[in-house]
């Protein structure tokens, strides 16, 4: 049976999509069988960041409506053999009930290891009907007060609506910021959020949805590891940025 993991934030834009791809990647290249579902129907774009956008054929919408099988709407990935998206498309916003998109789910469910589900940002009924769909939660924040502040209100939600096992990511971190004390540290804002600390990705430009450079792998593969593994790995981007080369790095950053 797969595990069924939201992946949410509160606050837009803070990397939800990216981590869906990218740690969708990282648990297929373990062999796992994996399926990214498209649950921010308002504002679909996994298929555009998974580069598979030209190769859609049938969408969520077609297997709610019956056109199709669930296998047909899902696109193996071009890579990872044991990777699969299902797309989506506007209309589904106000189409798909609760109902329709766990019953969808439910046939998958024998055929992965994992559903990843890509969640809307903000807790409205796009929010409610990702959750309805998962048992665990992985909450994105970026070290700024804003986003922990949203991440806090999506938590207490998740709690509110029974899970049990919620995971707290902190995307975006900059290392040279936290040493110069100008950014909340890792370790600060797990402490807010209160829930189990799964991973940090650095923020990096060479990070987009199908990052290949092998820099930008490594946070996503640790992650990965947390996850299937029940380790408690972090990743650390702080070494770079201590002693006299650090202090270096830092002050180039700077002038950047
Ligand atoms: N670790 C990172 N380092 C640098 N850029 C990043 C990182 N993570 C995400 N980004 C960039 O941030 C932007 C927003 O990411 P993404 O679309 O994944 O956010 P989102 O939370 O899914 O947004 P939305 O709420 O609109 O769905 C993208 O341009 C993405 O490439
Ligand atoms: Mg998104």
């Amino acid at each position: 049976m797969a595990r069924k993991i939201v992946i949410t934030s509160g606050k837009g834009g803070v990397g939800k999509t990216t981590l869906c791809a990218n740690l969708g990647i990282a648990l297929a290249q373990k062999s796992l069988r994996v399926a990214l579902l498209d649950f921010d129907m308002g504002l679909n774009n996994l298929d555009v960041a998974m580069n598979i956008d030209r190769r859609v054929v049938f969408d969520f919408i077609d297997v709610v409506e019956g056109r199709c099988r669930v296998r047909q709407a899902l696109i193996q990935d071009i890579n990872e053999p044991t990777l699969y998206i299902m797309p989506s498309c506007h209309q589904a916003k106000r189409i798909v009930t609760v109902d329709m998109a766990k019953k969808v789910i439910a046939r998958m469910e024998e055929g992965f290891d994992y559903i990843l589900i890509d969640c809307p940002a903000g807790i409205d009924s796009g929010f409610r009907r990702a959750i309805s769909c998962a048992e665990e939660a992985i909450v994105v924040v970026t070290p700024h007060l804003s986003s922990v502040r949203d991440a806090d209100k999506v938590v207490a939600c998740l709690v509110n609506a029974g899970f049990t096992q919620i995971y707290t990511v902190v995307n975006r971190l900059r290392g040279d910021l936290v040493m110069s004390g100008e950014m909340l540290t890792p370790t600060e804002i797990f402490s807010l959020i209160g829930q189990t600390a799964l991973g940090i990705i650095p923020d990096d430009d060479s990070i987009n949805c199908l990052t290949t450079a092998e820099g930008g792998r490594r946070p996503y593969r640790i992650l990965a590891d947390n996850l299937h593994l029940g380790t408690a790995k972090m990743y650390d981007c702080l070494s770079r940025y201590k002693g006299i080369l650090g202090r270096m790095r830092r002050s180039i950053k700077r002038k950047v």
